[in-house]
């Protein structure tokens, strides 16, 4: 979706205001009798579209109810609102609309473009199923502003399009292929490592997952590194990238397995994240790692009962082959010491034990970084409403991961499994660590505002919410 500074909008577009109070209008705009009528059904309907017909465009009030500047809960309106206008302009099939926000049109506008979205790859009749509304013009805002909201919301699209992406179309290779095309459009390097590559670095995690597919494996470096960053260390990213999760032997239910397309969501975040801070020229080093294979029960397959030695040199018991993230994650979090980074954010769709505990509605979050680090974490979280919920990462949780015959097992005990998970990945860890299992908000099952069925995109924002101010 293209966002437009409005300019002399012709007579006959779609006007939308987001307004407080009736008188914030111009009430030249309309006769004695629509502004009666707006007048009437704004005091009794707030946060609502009302709209006016005019023949030849329709106008579209919202009346917000009174609230405090900044408060998070009112940016996460903005957006909801944004996401119901569109939603009626669809319904109603027009295809133009200037709003006028009186100066939150960025958030309007983020609740718009990702309220339009829809992944339409695989329909042949593309253009009957396509959104009505094609053209969004804001008034009130800076050009930067709004091409730096473009930016975001296309970053976001960008993630939702990989995770929506069946396995068929999109392997370890056409995951690196799909970064590789951002990078070289954005202005951000890009390197794959391949099988042989992996191979020689010891990756033993994600040699054994790997092991039951016919596709070769891919490690994914991204790396926006500014001219003069304003970090001397690297924040690194971690994104989970398991094209698709069987379980492996450990076979999945069939119901269980058919949303597992989304299980690159981790990784599908790193490369939105990169993409949107190398188009927003960020002076933050930032680095994102991908360790990429798809999890299955092929000819040699890693079996329950195996012992497979990682990059770190430490040995793992595999006692399920469905536990798989925490084993590609592992060998990526080894990899990143070698940047001796500031700070390491993991995120993947890692355990249904995170899913099961909060829902779709926030991100099981844990780890050892500074308070200072999760403050910021929780207050971008927030601002994004792409909340963080901390959880213990108590040492007696570690126990539940030791193995008989190895150093540590990949699975833990019948309670708190997102937690053990975490305790997993920080065996691979010597750095300030946050480990986001993004397992419940990554793909969902119904519409909701701006976030719609199928793939939401989420962690993009947040990450970029934090980058930008860190
Ligand atoms: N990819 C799944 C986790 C998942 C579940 C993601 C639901 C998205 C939605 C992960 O690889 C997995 O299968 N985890 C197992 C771990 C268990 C075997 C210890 C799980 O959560 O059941
Ligand atoms: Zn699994
Ligand atoms: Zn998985």
């Amino acid at each position: 979706m293209n966002l437009q500074i409005a300019q002399n909008t012709d007579a006959n577009t779609n006007l939308a205001f987001f307004v407080s109070e009736l008188s914030q209008l111009n009430s030249s705009l309309f006769s004695e009798k629509e502004w009666n009528f707006l007048a009437n059904a704004l005091e009794d309907k707030p946060d609502q579209w009302v709209s006016v017909n005019q023949y030849n465009k329709y106008i579209f009030v919202y009346r917000y109810k009174k609230h405090l500047p900044g408060n998070n809960t009112f940016s996460e309106s903005c957006r909801k609102a944004g996401a119901l206008l569109v939603e009626t302009l669809n319904t109603q099939k027009l295809k133009n609309i200037n709003v006028n926000a009186l100066g939150y049109e960025a958030l309007v506008a983020e609740g718009m473009v990702l309220a339009n979205y829809k992944y339409l790859k695989y329909f042949s009749d593309t253009d009957k199923k396509a959104s009505s509304l094609t053209e969004m013009y804001f008034e009130n805002i800076a050009e930067a502003d709004l091409k730096e909201v473009q930016n975001l919301t296309d970053a976001v699209c960008y993630s939702r399009d990989l995770v929506n992406t069946p396995v068929w179309d999109l392997t370890a290779d056409q995951l690196a292929d799909a970064a590789k095309e951002s990078g070289k459009k954005y202005g951000y390097r890009v390197e794959v490592l391949n099988k042989k590559k992996i191979e020689s670095l010891k990756m033993g995690g994600l040699l054994a997952v790997n092991k039951g597919s016919i596709d070769d494996p891919a490690f994914i470096i991204l790396e926006h590194k500014p001219k003069n960053p304003k970090n001397k260390k690297p924040i690194v990213l971690v994104g989970k990238g398991v094209v698709y999760d069987t379980g492996g032997l450990s076979l999945k239910p069939s119901a269980f397995m058919d949303t597992m397309k989304c299980d690159m969501g981790g990784a599908a975040a790193v490369m939105g994240a990169l993409q949107t801070l190398a188009a927003n020229k960020s002076n933050t080093h930032v680095v994102g790692l991908i360790p990429a294979t798809d999890n299955r029960p092929g000819g040699n397959a890693v079996t329950p009962g195996d012992v497979i030695t990682m990059m770190s040199g430490k040995t793992v018991e595999v006692l399920n082959t469905d536990a798989e993230g925490r084993l590609i994650l592992a060998d990526a979090l080894h990899y990143a010491k070698k940047y001796k980074p500031e700070l390491v954010i993991d995120l993947a769709t890692l355990t249904g034990a995170a899913a099961a505990a909060i829902g779709r509605y926030g991100i099981v979050a844990m780890g050892d970084a500074s308070d200072e680090h999760w403050t910021k974490i929780t207050t971008s979280g927030e601002n994004t409403y792409e909340r963080v919920v901390r959880f213990p990462f108590w040492e007696e949780y570690d126990e539940l991961i030791k193995s008989d015959i190895a150093d540590i097992k990949n699975l833990g005990g019948k309670e708190g499994g997102a937690i053990t998970a975490g305790k997993f990945l920080a065996n691979f860890t010597d750095y300030p660590y946050i480990h986001l299992d993004i397992a419940g908000p990554a793909f969902i099952e119904t519409n909701d505002g701006y976030q719609k069925k199928g793939a939401t995109g989420v962690g993009v924002r947040l990450l970029y919410d934090l980058i930008k101010n860190y």
